[in-house]
């Protein structure tokens, strides 16, 4: 399976990944990581890990649908049968999502449907819920509304606070993305509309 990354940030998801891969646990073949920042350390991560790397900086074009169009040529160049959204901070249009024949994926730092866009940990804080943890689900065009492959929870301490509880849920989601993303390989993800099933032993 042909997989690309689009990472904004830091990129401890991708590095998640990279390692699965590099323990030969994920048979993937990681053809891309591609960043909207030109400094993201997900990139830094990728090219320690011998994966080309591509930056789409929106400084670089007159317009979101030209940075967009940018990005599915490069995808698309790279013949990518799954792109997985790892901290990737932009929202795609319309066009973009009906345009592509691969299906995208990706990681939200809360129970969603609670919780979707930025700052989903503090949200979670400041409504007071006990149990939080992350979301793996099929991209759509809403905010963090696509169709859920797989969830896992954390407890949520009276004492938290926004960092404690990122970090607990961080550890987590390195978990479930590998897994996640070696289910799809294996062909065991079928989606049915909203519904996602996971067959585990077929
Ligand atoms: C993670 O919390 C992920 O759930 C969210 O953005 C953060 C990315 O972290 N979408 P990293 O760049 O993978 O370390």
């Amino acid at each position: 399976l042909r997989v690309a990354v689009l990472a904004s940030g830091r990129g401890t998801n991708l590095q998640a990944l990279i390692e699965e891969w590099q323990n030969s646990f994920l048979p993937v073949e990681f053809v891309g990581v591609g960043s909207d920042k030109t400094d993201a350390y997900a990139l830094v991560r990728a090219q320690e890990a011998g994966i080309p790397t591509a930056a789409f900086p929106k400084e670089g074009y007159p317009n979101r649908e030209e940075q967009e169009k940018a990005i599915r040529d490069w995808l698309e160049d790279l013949n990518v049968q799954l792109l997985i959204l790892a901290g990737y901070m932009k929202v795609f249009s319309p066009v973009f999502l009906k345009e592509v024949s691969y299906p995208i994926v990706n990681i939200h730092p809360s129970l969603l449907p609670s919780f979707p866009g930025l700052h989903a940990q503090k949200q979670a804080l400041e409504y007071g819920v006990k149990i939080s943890g992350c979301t793996v689900h099929f991209v759509d065009e809403g905010m963090d509304s696509g169709p859920i492959i797989m969830q896992e929870t954390v407890p949520v301490f009276d004492e938290d606070t926004e960092d404690s509880l990122a970090e607990r849920i961080l550890k987590v989601e390195h978990e479930i993305y590998p897994e996640v993303i070696r289910l799809i390989a294996a062909g065991k993800v079928h989606r049915r509309g909203r519904k996602v099933h996971i067959h585990r032993d077929s």
